[in-house]
């Protein structure tokens, strides 16, 4: 088939037609597929059945002989505590635990600086006129989401080969003290799968920031995520920071929620031990303590790190020969043609997908006219607008492989349709 750009009109127009007659094909066979939101699948959620049994009524009790059916303990059991610590590589005192959401503590992080400010505040953020974050993007939807409804305006920051564009994160932090945060994903991003390089952790620790209450929001979601073996180094922002003299500069963030159940996991956050503590304070007025029970039962299903990474890997197994068969069909239907290219991730949940500059909801539309629903277009920006409209976030976990084949087929054909009908307008 080749490059559709050396094609003349005319067989451009003939191409289209073909495409239209497959794609009238799919309308008639009324699909309902869904591809929009990175969901594990059943069979990944009966990997973790055994937390329904796994506690009984003569496991009650912590390490530190607490009960777990009573209140107490604001900042989570030390069993998990000590787990988190292990997973995210910082000291158990640095960990709060916390309930069934990581997105809960990011807002509820944002909402008591609003409210009180953060450890170095002079003033609560909402006291001031303006607060603005850094939104490295395509990124998580939903990080944009919490900054919207919150009132805190987005400035778009591209992301690079090996993490977010620091020249342009340094040159907006040092002059603009409005500047109050940063949202991260730094391990297989959400939605390209990178990993930040060490030179990109050590210049967020090490950069100088107007506001001397900035904060790294540093989402580590997909951090034992891994779709295979080689599993890529990321360097340990809170140890970096330290090192930097910033020490109080990063909220650390995780959660349970892809390795054993999504709205019903445990979540984390971490930071260093005076901001914990700083924290800790204001959560103790606004909650006597997480649920105890469903921290103990994770703990004892979770066991430490070697045994989350073994369980990883039988995700894998379910979830690898998916992205394999996202990447083997855009290669096979989209390769030769040069109108878009993806991410080929090793680990995390999504595939990115950049179509032409203004194709990328034209594509969306198309899939969702014959039944196969994407992550809508834009969502991986600030305000749900990318300025390139270009960006299709794949969520290829939750759909049966046969399902996925006819997704990805319907995504590679809509992409195929909208490319051209642009060159022919164009
Ligand atoms: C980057 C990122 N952070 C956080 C979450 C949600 O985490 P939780 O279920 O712990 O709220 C997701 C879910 O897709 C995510 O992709």
């Amino acid at each position: 088939m080749g490059d559709i750009h050396t094609l003349d009109k005319s067989e451009l127009v003939e191409r289209y037609s073909k495409l239209e007659e497959k794609y009238a094909e799919f309308k008639s066979k009324n699909l309902s597929l869904d591809m929009s939101r990175g969901k594990p699948s059943p069979d990944q959620l009966d990997l973790s059945s055994d937390l329904f049994s796994i506690l009984n009524t003569n496991t009650l009790k912590t390490v530190d002989n607490n009960d777990i059916r009573n209140y107490g303990g604001v900042d989570g059991i030390r069993e998990a505590k000590d787990l988190f610590a292990e997973i995210l590589h910082v000291r158990p005192a640095e960990v709060i635990v916390g309930g069934n959401s990581s997105l809960t503590m990011m807002y509820d992080t944002i909402s008591r600086a609003l409210l009180k400010g953060v450890l170095d505040s002079d003033r609560p953020w909402g006291k001031l006129p303006k607060v603005k974050f850094l939104c490295p993007s395509p990124g998580y939807d939903r990080h944009f989401a919490i900054c919207e409804s919150l009132n805190i305006e987005m400035i778009t920051i591209d992301m690079l080969d090996d993490g977010p564009d620091m020249n342009k994160i340094e040159e907006l932090v040092s002059k603009d003290d409005a500047i109050k945060g940063i949202w991260c994903v730094p391990k297989y991003s959400n939605p390209e799968g990178i990993t930040y390089s060490d030179e990109v952790v050590n210049r967020f620790a090490t950069m100088k920031t107007k506001a001397e209450d900035f904060k790294i929001f540093w989402d580590d979601a997909y951090t034992v995520h891994h779709l295979t073996n080689e599993h890529p180094h990321l360097k340990n922002i809170l140890q970096a920071c330290k090192d930097a003299g910033h020490p109080n500069r990063v909220f650390i963030f995780a959660s349970t929620s892809k390795i054993t159940f999504p709205g019903s996991g445990v979540a984390a956050m971490a930071a260093s031990e005076e901001n914990s503590q700083f924290i800790l304070e204001q959560l103790s007025a606004q909650t006597i303590g997480p649920d105890k029970i469903n921290q103990l039962r994770h703990v004892r299903f979770l066991k430490n790190l070697d045994h989350i990474n073994e369980h990883m890997k039988k995700h894998a197994e379910l979830i690898k020969p998916k992205f394999d068969l996202v990447l083997r069909e855009l290669d096979s239907q989209l390769g030769d043609k040069h109108i878009a290219s993806w991410s080929k991730p090793n680990g995390g949940y999504f595939i990115s997908l950049n179509t032409p500059d203004g194709c990328a909801a034209e594509v969306v539309k198309r899939a969702a006219e014959v039944g196969v629903k994407l992550t809508k277009a834009g969502a991986t920006f600030p305000y749900g607008k990318d300025p390139k409209d270009r960006n299709i976030r794949i969520a290829p976990t939750y759909p049966s492989l046969a399902e996925l084949k006819v997704a990805i087929d319907v995504l590679c054909l809509s992409v195929q349709m909208v490319s051209i009908k642009k060159l022919l307008n164009d």
